[in-house]
């Protein structure tokens, strides 16, 4: 029985492996990860990550093929496929910093892997990482081998959080970057075995190891820069009185161009999207392309001018102050139908408020008060650690109070602000809600989902991103 371990039970560890237990009955796989709790949560039923679908395929296989485990030099050092899942966030400090992918945790990993091994194996880069990366890794397991052989391949995930399981199961591709040898093209057969248990052959991408790295890492760009430029648009919408969504629905029904990934809103969010284009910047001014590198900056520069923005639409509108203002926060993850808050705009929004003094009352069906408040007075990019690692919330913002029903929220609240598109903020009774709210009540939807004349109609000053402005804000300029 073939076996698989592999290191790192988070957002992309955990669904992959479920789905390869799944798919592949005949093999053996565990998820191990230095995060006790994390563990604890795998094997209970209360799982540490919500994604539509997972629960149903863990129970179906946990127990049976797919095993979680603290245990982790014991299942690395039994398994004939080592994946390595774990974070890759930026540097903090030292060279790079800001920019560069901090290595410490693979490089810690791929040591490990060496230290144990007592049998040929094939490591497989799931993480994100810098292109050449497998180079490195390379030489630390070459180096402490003992005659072992190991093969490295890059297998980046293309999953999205929210949509997971669906994308594990029907994947656009899956993509497996390998040495040109011939052990190398053995090791890229073994782990194209795998996934062609569930996916059509010519949806399994082979390449070398160098374009497997970089394309993942282009292909995050490519989608950022598209939401970099809706917004680009939305800003000139609003200014001009075009709307968004027929702008965005004419360019998109081109079919060079198509319709994904064109919706306007408050800015893109995320683990990944800024990490992996600041790490792109990085590669690109190491191998002496500034202008390379200036042009991907400014996809990020775009989706930090958009938040601000939105905040400055907000101040400005509501007579340039929310001082002690109630300001209700829906929807706090960085998108629908997942609880992750990684990079979520909502807290730039959050911070910029709290910031003119505001006070926020924050309902996200997903995400827990902890969490909002560890991201609220956490540093940058301390979020991208492992658990145990992370500071402890050290103090509470006091501004802040997180409720688990959107009408308390709004209750007594001079202004609403939308911030995920949660499918549930379609359908409040919005009458309810102003009736209840200071007047003027202001709604901001920062994600285009609310039906803008119906609002209008019920009394509210409504602004929505790249939509022609009320007179009201017409009269308030808000330039970020
Ligand atoms: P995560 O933070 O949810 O999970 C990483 C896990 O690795 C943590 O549970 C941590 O405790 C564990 N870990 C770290 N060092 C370890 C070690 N030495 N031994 C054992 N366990 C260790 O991160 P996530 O979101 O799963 O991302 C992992 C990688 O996948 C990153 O490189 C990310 O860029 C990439 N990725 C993430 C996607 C996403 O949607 N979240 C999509 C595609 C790629």
């Amino acid at each position: 029985m073939v076996k698989i371990c592999c290191i790192g039970a988070g957002y992309v560890g955990g669904p992959t492996m479920a789905v390869i237990a799944l798919k592949c009955p005949k093999i053996e796989v565990v998820v191990v990860d230095i995060s006790v709790p994390r563990i604890n949560a795998w094997n209970s039923d209360q799982l540490p990550i919500y994604e539509p679908g997972l629960e149903d395929v863990v129970k179906q296989c946990r127990g049976k093929n797919l095993f979680f485990s603290t245990d982790v030099e014991k299942h690395v050092s039994e398994a004939d496929i080592v994946f390595v899942s774990v974070n890759t966030p930026t540097k903090t400090r030292g060279l790079g910093a800001g920019k560069a992918a901090d290595l410490t945790y693979w490089e810690s990993a791929a040591r490990m892997i060496a230290d144990v091994s007592k049998s040929d194996k094939i490591v497989v880069e799931k993480s994100t990482v810098p292109v050449k990366t497998a180079e490195a890794i390379e030489k630390i397991l070459t180096h402490n081998s003992k005659g072992i052989n190991f093969q490295i391949l890059s297998n980046p995930e293309f999953l999205a959080e929210g949509t997971a399981i669906k994308d594990l199961f029907k994947p656009d591709r899956v993509l497996i970057g390998g040495r040109e040898t011939p052990e190398g093209f053995k090791a890229v057969k073994a782990l194209k075995d795998v996934y062609a248990h569930w996916v059509p052959e010519e949806n399994i991408i082979t390449t070398n190891l160098w374009s497997a790295e970089l394309s993942k890492l282009a292909a995050n760009a490519f989608l950022a820069q598209r939401i970099s430029s809706v917004n680009a648009m939305s800003a000139l919408c609003e200014a001009t009185g075009a709307d968004v969504s027929q702008v965005s629905y004419a360019v998109g029904t081109d079919s060079r161009i198509g319709p994904k990934f064109l919706n306007a809103s408050v800015g893109f969010g995320g683990s990944c999207f800024q990490k992996d284009i600041l790490n792109l910047v990085y590669i690109c001014e190491c191998n002496g392309l500034p202008e390379v590198a200036e042009y991907w900056k400014q996809v990020i520069k775009i989706n930090d001018y958009q938040k601000n923005r939105f905040v400055n639409r907000v101040v400005a509108s509501m007579f340039n102050t929310v001082a002690n203002k109630k300001v209700a926060i829906l929807g706090f993850a960085f998108k629908k139908d997942t609880g992750d808050t990684r990079e979520t705009p909502a807290i730039d929004v959050c911070k910029g408020l709290l910031g003119d003094k505001a006070q926020l009352s924050i309902y996200d069906p997903q995400v827990t008060e902890d969490q909002i408040q560890r991201d609220l007075t956490m540093n940058k990019f301390d979020w991208d650690h492992p658990l145990h690692l992370q500071p402890m919330s050290p103090s509470t913002v006091k501004q802040v109070s997180v409720v688990w029903d959107a009408y308390k929220a709004t209750k007594d609240a001079h202004a609403v602000c939308i911030l995920t598109e949660w499918d549930e903020f379609k359908t409040l009774d919005f009458q309810k809600i102003y009736d209840n709210m200071q007047k003027p009540a202001f709604i901001f939807d920062g994600r285009n989902v609310i039906n803008l004349d119906k609002l209008r109609e019920i009394g509210f000053i409504v602004y929505s991103i790249g939509k022609p402005l009320d007179a009201w804000l017409k009269d308030m300029p808000a330039v970020a």
